[in-house]
């Protein structure tokens, strides 16, 4: 039996590897996890663990909202099985309305009576995908059912912080305003907290977080970043807080469009105007381009969903993985401008996008099948940002519930979780824990690219901890084999115990149907613990939380 052979029947048996004699063990060992428990890191923002809904295709209509008196059970016309699993993953922040859906949304169209309610065209109205559904469904011509009550009403349930994207492109400021004062003021304070309260809150929502547009230098707006920072201030002068620590993000660059960032901040700087509020940064990152090289076109550059080959699942990794190099570069051009370091990054969209077909319903425009290789994806992403910890305040994975790199499927009454739902689920120990600097030497992963050679890091993770315990996640994107790892705990503290929960499949395009809605799940994995070393292996193709309790 060879060495590869006998680690993976080892693990699956739950052998014991040798562990005693460092001698006998470190031969077997592939990895090296140094994890530095006395180095006094940021605190990963909880907020790095939200989501984004958009009304768009099945996100909003089929997904959140079923409506009141449904058969599909339901709180006030919300999914009831989504809040339950939400509140499982401490969600803690949720992005709405869009989205490029923002900047053409009138929050006045969605509030009071819905019989009342106009009906507007959706913005995705223009998707060429929309022509399938010959304007015969709401997620075309938007019926407004679904307002800022009843998304509040939906956070309030789930726990989370709602996060507000507002129309810069086709209101005027005033609504904005008037928004906050809706969301914001005192009870009975003005005429819009009377309406609030007819509306079913006499008590304000407190909505701390604010987008100042989406996208402004596309679906936006289209706008040069000078021309958008004038904007912006003339959005955010003077906003009543009714003491409601109000932050505000600004619409940041696609990918790493440096000229973006740098544009916005010389002209605030140009005028002298960085207002306090201004807190966040936003990037968009999408893993799209699986052309392997081949073409920058948003269509012919998108892969498939489910028919992918080893190729296309090494690929999406070396493309996800340039989030980190955006992270650091903008991270470093907004040091100029910020040298207090109060804006953080706001990762508020990011995951794959396949070209369509592996929708499960021709309504969910922008949906797609999500499997093992889109767990994996998400899990080095969150790993990123958490190794960020200092840079990333928030991040929102697109999209909850329908859309692309979805946690949830839905359809009427059937109701699934993804594998990227698992990721969320093994990773929550993480929010609001100590980051901790984490050396991980491993060797690179090795393919070919259309018989052009390309690399990329062969384990990814992070670590943080809580009082005594410490939660490390890695991925393993190597589809030949396992990876043993070592972890070292450098510092004061030994292990006394420690446990690991894997997400795996040996079909390397598993995903959950609602036929069969476990095909992808976590399995419980060893740890073998002496003192401040372990050895753990990670499957191969897998993703893995390591949990280890301190003396
Ligand atoms: O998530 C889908 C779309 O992608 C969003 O509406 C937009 O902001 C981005 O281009």
């Amino acid at each position: 039996m060879d060495r590869r052979r006998f680690l993976q029947t080892s693990a699956l048996t739950g052998a014991a590897l040798a562990f005693g004699a460092r001698k006998s063990w470190s031969a077997m060992v592939d990895a090296h996890v140094e994890i530095l428990l006395d180095e006094g890191g940021e605190m990963i923002a909880p907020e790095i663990y939200g989501q984004f809904t958009e009304h768009l295709g099945g996100v909003i209509y089929d997904g959140l909202w079923v409506g009141e008196g449904s058969r599909i059970p339901n709180v006030h016309g919300l999914r009831s099985e989504l809040i339950d699993r939400l509140k499982q993953i401490h969600v803690p922040v949720v992005r709405w309305p869009g989205g490029c859906f923002a900047d053409s949304y009138d929050w006045k169209d969605g509030i009071g009576p819905r019989k009342d309610r106009p009906t507007r065209t959706n913005f995705w109205e223009v998707d060429p995908d929309a022509k399938r559904l010959n304007g015969q469904s709401v997620q075309v011509y938007e019926d407004n059912a679904f307002g800022t009550d009843e998304f509040l009403r939906f956070c309030q349930l789930t726990g989370a912080q709602p996060y507000l994207a507002s129309n810069l492109r086709s209101l005027p400021a005033l609504d904005f305003t008037r928004w906050v004062e809706y969301c914001n003021s005192p009870a009975g304070s003005t005429t819009l907290a009377r309406h609030r309260a007819a509306n079913g809150s006499a008590a304000p929502y407190n909505v701390k977080y604010w987008g100042v547009g989406n996208e402004s230098w596309g679906c936006g707006g289209n706008f040069e970043p000078a021309e958008y920072a004038e904007e912006f201030r003339r959005f955010t002068t003077w906003v009543p807080s009714y003491g409601v620590p109000l932050e505000f993000i600004g619409s940041g660059p696609n990918d790493n469009a440096l000229e973006w960032t740098n544009g916005f901040f010389e002209a605030l700087r140009h005028k002298g105007y960085m207002p306090r509020e201004l807190r966040g940064w936003s990037v968009h990152y999408y893993t799209w381009n699986l052309s392997r090289g081949k073409t920058t076109d948003w269509v012919a550059g998108k892969g498939d969903a489910l028919d992918f080959d080893e190729t296309g699942w090494y690929e999406l990794f070396h493309q996800g993985v340039i989030m980190e190099d955006i992270v650091r570069d903008q991270w470093g051009l907004l040091s100029e401008f910020d040298p207090g370091r109060r804006i953080k990054l706001v990762v508020d969209e990011y995951g794959p996008w396949y070209r369509p077909g592996t929708q499960l319903d021709p309504t969910h425009l922008l949906g797609q099948q999500v499997t093992l290789r889109d767990a994996l994806l998400t899990a080095m992403t969150l790993d990123i940002f958490n190794r960020h910890a200092d840079k990333v305040g928030m991040a929102a994975c697109a999209q909850l519930v329908n859309s692309l790199n979805a946690l949830f499927f839905t359809h009427e009454e059937k109701f699934i979780v993804t594998p990227v739902f698992h990721v969320f689920d093994l990773y929550s120990p993480h929010q609001g824990a100590q980051a901790l600097r984490t050396e991980i030497s491993a060797p690179q992963i090795h393919y070919l690219r259309d018989g052009k050679p390309a690399a990329f890091p062969g384990l990814l993770g992070s670590a943080s901890r809580k009082d005594k315990t410490i939660t490390l996640t890695a991925t393993n994107p190597s589809l030949q084999g396992p990876c043993v790892t070592e972890i070292f705990l450098r510092g004061a503290g030994n292990a006394v115990s420690a446990e690991s929960d894997i997400l795996t499949n040996s079909d390397m395009h598993a995903h959950n149907t609602f036929e069969q809605p476990n095909a992808v799940q976590q399995s419980k994995g060893q740890v073998q613990v002496m003192k401040d070393r372990l050895l753990v292996t990670l499957p191969p193709a897998s993703v893995s939380r390591v949990t280890v309790h301190l003396a």
